[in-house]
């Protein structure tokens, strides 16, 4: 219904426009900004409207999904508190009120962060710095309302605050998320730690196949993603490209990194694929190198091994990275990872309904319980190989509960009692 698709997608951008008149240069409050700050306003403002018709031209609008969050849910929003800040935006975590009263992060442009002091510090003018750092948010805005993946924070809404002065204030409304936290992933068993290295691949299919063409993270770094319910999302989409870089020759095509350079080639005047590399050489540096590997399951050790090897090399694009992980996935899941060796499980005795106590147990790592021992096996199996294979370990309970994979892995424990 081509009648339906005009009517929806105007009202989308029509905030956007509002913005972008209300905030453009001409539009003056209080003293005028510099020369220099009216010629960044501008630069941000046309970027703003390249993408908003580049959206319009590619992108069917998403179907209405209940009422939009807006400025009158905020009002009564109650248990405010901060979740993070960044050099631009500042998060703060909030429960709307009833009926809705879900969680929500709100982002917002962060005053006293360092883009809007440092941009003070040069031109002196608050009003322009906070217009200036707020195209960030918008831009990000628009791009969260025409992208939908599992591994893109979710847009429930935005409020626009026109009548504050003296810059517009706009806060968009997100899904909340916990920020990733690298150190405590090290420790995680590797099924998890393959969850969000596959989680992080299949947003990176999404990305380089976009209905806005190949989209690419120009600042990738852990503290882009967060976590919502065991699933990797990014949520600072305020720096991203979604046009390849121009060329004249493969010299200028290319992509540098401080430990290495690629040079890729220059066709109709665009480095071809530029954008899928980027993101894909920073998956491998920030998390492939230091999830996939460890305490993998030793007969997936090789292949993990050729991933990291053709990401790290640029020999895949998201395509075949997504293949690989999928082909791990399914080994993982079908028990075909384990090796053939004679079972132990005859030496066990199997008990049904066995309570399990948790005083004696010993610790082992990584372990799903930070108490006791307690792993994901595929079979019981796996488990007495397993309990074979640490001293301590006299039997083990096998329980109902799955991990991520669902099908079989199920979480087992491994006690020192008898
Ligand atoms: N939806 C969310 N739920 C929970 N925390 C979030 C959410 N979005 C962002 N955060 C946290 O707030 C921080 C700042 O957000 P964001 O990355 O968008 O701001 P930024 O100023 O662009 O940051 P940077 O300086 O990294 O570019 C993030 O690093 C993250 O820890
Ligand atoms: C991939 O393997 C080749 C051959 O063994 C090696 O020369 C190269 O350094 C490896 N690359 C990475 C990123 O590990
Ligand atoms: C990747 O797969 C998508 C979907 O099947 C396809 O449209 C696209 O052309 C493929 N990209 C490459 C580089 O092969």
């Amino acid at each position: 219904m081509p009648g339906a698709r005009l009517v929806v997608l105007p009202a989308a951008l029509l905030l956007l426009l509002v913005a972008l008149a209300c905030w453009g240069p001409w539009r003056r409050r209080g003293p005028e900004a510099p020369p220099g700050l009216r010629r960044d306003l501008e630069r941000r403002r046309r970027d703003l409207s390249r993408l908003a018709a580049a959206i319009q031209a590619r992108v069917s609008p998403p179907a209405a999904a209940g009422r939009a969050i807006g400025c009158a849910d905020l009002d009564g929003a109650t248990g405010l508190s901060l979740v993070g800040c960044g050099i631009t935006k500042v998060v703060l975590r909030a429960v709307l009120p009833p009926p809705g009263g879900r969680e929500v992060a709100l982002k917002s442009v962060h005053g006293s962060g360092r883009d809007v002091t440092g941009c003070v510090r040069r031109y002196g003018h608050p009003g322009g710095c906070r217009r200036l750092a707020a195209y960030k948010l918008l831009k990000e805005m628009t791009l969260l309302q025409s992208l939908e993946h599992p591994g893109i924070v979710k847009l429930y809404g935005q409020c626009h605050d026109s009548s504050a002065n003296p810059a517009a204030k706009i806060t968009t409304i997100l899904e909340l998320g916990r920020p990733l936290e690298m150190i405590e992933l090290l420790q995680t068993p590797w099924e998890k730690r393959f969850k969000i290295c596959l989680d992080l691949v299949e947003l990176l299919y999404y990305l380089a196949n976009s209905p806005l063409g190949s989209i690419t993270l120009l600042d990738f770094q852990p503290r882009q993603f967060v976590m919502v319910n065991g699933v990797l999302k990014v949520t600072d989409l305020d720096d991203v490209s979604t046009e390849e870089l121009s060329c004249q020759t493969d010299k200028d095509c290319l992509l540098e990194f401080p430990t290495k350079t690629f040079s890729l080639k220059c066709m109709h005047g665009k480095c071809e694929g530029i954008n899928e590399q980027r993101n894909l050489f920073n998956a491998y540096r920030y998390f492939f190198t230091y999830l996939l590997p460890h305490t993998a399951p030793i007969t997936l050790q090789p292949i993990l091994k050729d991933i990291l090897n053709a990401t790290g090399d640029l020999r895949y694009g998201a395509n075949e990275t997504l293949r690989a992980f999928q082909k791990v996935l399914h080994l993982y899941k079908s028990g075909l990872y384990l090796q053939k060796k004679p079972s132990h499980l005859k030496e066990y005795i199997a008990l049904r309904g066995f309570h399990s106590g948790t005083a004696e147990d010993y610790k082992c790592w990584p372990s799903y319980s930070h108490t006791g021992c307690m792993l994901s096996v595929h079979n019981a199996e796996e488990a007495a190989d397993v309990c074979s294979s640490h001293p301590q370990c006299q039997r083990f309970i096998i329980t109902p509960q799955k991990t991520w994979t669902a099908q079989i892995p199920t979480q087992t424990k491994f006690t020192n009692a008898l």
